[in-house]
C-alpha cells in the first residue's frame, strides 16, 4: 500500500514526462504551490541547463527552486510557457479545481493563464464528485473582509479568516466552508466579481488541462473534454 507522499511523488513524476517533452533552452516551466508542486520541483533540478527556466506561482516555490540552482524568471519577461504544473485541494471530472490551500491561489492563476497548458498532479484523494468539501479560498482586500464575509454567507457559506496569514500579495484568506458547488464556472464568476475579491479558489473558467491522478495502480490520466 502505497503512503500519500509516496502516491505525490508519482503524481510528480509523471509530469516529469512532460517537461522532458517539451524540454528545450527557451523552454520555460510554469510551477505551482504546495507539497506535490514541491516533489515536482525537486525533480525539475535534474532539468537544470536543458530548460530556460521557470516562472513560479509563490515566494515558496521561488525560493526552492532557486535552491536547486534553477532560474526563476519575473512573469513580464515571458510571453508563453508550454506547461504548468500545480497540485490542488479538490478536482472533479470536468477538470474544475479547488486551490489555493498554501494561499497561492491568486499567482497560480495568474501564471496558469499564460501557461498552453494546465497539468495538475494529485493523488486520486483529491477527485470528487461535486467540489465544496474543501473549504473555498478566497484572497481578499484587508479592507472589505466583512463585506465580503457577509456576501458569501448570504451565498450559502460560511467564511473563516485564516488567522495570521499574509499572501505573498499582502493580502488576507478567507477560507469558506459549507459550499456544495454544482455549477463552478459561475460560481467562480460572481465571487471573483464581489468587490474587494481579488480571486477565488475554484480553478472552473479555465480550469486544468489534464490531470495526473496517482492510484494504488498507477497514473490515472484525466484529459479536458474540448
Ligand atoms: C496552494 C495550492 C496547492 O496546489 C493545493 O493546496 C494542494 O496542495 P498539496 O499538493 O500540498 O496537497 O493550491 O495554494
Amino acid at each position: 500500500m502505497l503512503s500519500q507522499q509516496e502516491l505525490k511523488q508519482q503524481a510528480a513524476d509523471a509530469a516529469l514526462e512532460f517537461v522532458e517533452q517539451a524540454a528545450g533552452p527557451d523552454v520555460i516551466i510554469g510551477v505551482g504551490t504546495g507539497s506535490t508542486a514541491d516533489l515536482f520541483i525537486d525533480g525539475l533540478a535534474r532539468f537544470k541547463g536543458r530548460i530556460g527556466g521557470t516562472v513560479a506561482s509563490s515566494e515558496r516555490s521561488a525560493a526552492r527552486l532557486a535552491g536547486h540552482g534553477l532560474k526563476v524568471l519575473d512573469l513580464n519577461d515571458v510571453s508563453s510557457m508550454p506547461i504548468y504544473v500545480d497540485g490542488a485541494d479538490e478536482i472533479d471530472a470536468n477538470l474544475h479545481m479547488i486551490k489555493g490551500g498554501g494561499g497561492a491561489l491568486t499567482r497560480e492563476k495568474i501564471v496558469a493563464s499564460v501557461a498552453e497548458r494546465f497539468i495538475c498532479i494529485a493523488d486520486e484523494s483529491k477527485l470528487v464528485q461535486t467540489l465544496g468539501k474543501f473549504p473555498l479560498p478566497l484572497e481578499v482586500i484587508p479592507m472589505a473582509r466583512e463585506s465580503v464575509a457577509r456576501a458569501l454567507v448570504a451565498l450559502g457559506g460560511q467564511p473563516k479568516l485564516r488567522d495570521g496569514f499574509v499572501t505573498d500579495n499582502g493580502n488576507i484568506i478567507l477560507d469558506v466552508s459549507g459550499l456544495s458547488i454544482s455549477d463552478a464556472p459561475a460560481f467562480e464568476a460572481r465571487v471573483n466579481n464581489l468587490p474587494g475579491v481579488v480571486t477565488c479558489g475554484l480553478f472552473a473558467l479555465a480550469g486544468a488541462d489534464v490531470a495526473l491522478l496517482a492510484t494504488q495502480s498507477g497514473i490515472r490520466r484525466l484529459d479536458r473534454r474540448s
